[in-house]
């Protein structure tokens, strides 16, 4: 594995070229070299998240410029929802159970398929998958801007 592997972070070409490889890619290919489950919440923000939501998860990454749409600032959700609903953004990033129009067109990628789709997409994949967006959540969680005296 090296740095390029996931380079996601050149601008929305390459993200949208890195969803169609995730996408079009046959077993077997080059991500089984990679297992998501080696990375920390925070490595799996930096490698996946944050060229839209910014290193710091202030929606400022590189990729933000070129969307229709404001990318969230993830420090921000306890204070938005009055608490950090982690249900609720477990399903948001993994985006395959739910219908994600409440935020208007779905222009995060569909993570829970991706990630099961890199993880060799069988049944010990769907467990790897749940525990590298555990991780995530947990992430951002820890993120969070404190929801007193900050204003
Ligand atoms: C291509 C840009 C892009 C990437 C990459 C991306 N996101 Fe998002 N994300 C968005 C946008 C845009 C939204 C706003 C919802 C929408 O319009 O789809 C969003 C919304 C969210 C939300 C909901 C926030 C809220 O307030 O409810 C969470 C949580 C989230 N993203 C987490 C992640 C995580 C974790 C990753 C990496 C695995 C990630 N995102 C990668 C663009 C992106």
């Amino acid at each position: 594995m090296n740095a390029c592997t996931f380079n996601i972070c050149k601008g929305s070409l390459a993200v949208v070229a890195f969803a169609l490889v995730v996408l079009v890619a046959p077993r077997g290919n080059a991500f089984d070299a990679v297992t998501l489950a080696d990375y920390s919440g925070a490595e799996l923000f930096q490698r996946f998240c944050a060229s839209c939501h910014g290193e710091a998860g202030h929606g400022d990454g590189p990729v933000a410029r070129g969307l229709a749409v404001a990318v969230p600032d993830l420090t921000l959700i306890s204070r938005r929802y009055g608490e950090f609903p982690s249900v609720r953004i477990t399903e948001t990033i993994d985006g395959r159970g739910v219908v994600i129009t409440t935020h208007g067109t779905p222009y995060m990628p569909v993570w829970g398929y991706e990630f099961w789709v890199e993880e060799g997409a069988d049944i010990v994949a769907e467990t790897e998958v749940r525990d590298v967006i555990a991780r995530l959540v947990e992430y951002i969680r820890s993120i969070q801007a404190g929801t007193r005296q900050q204003d």
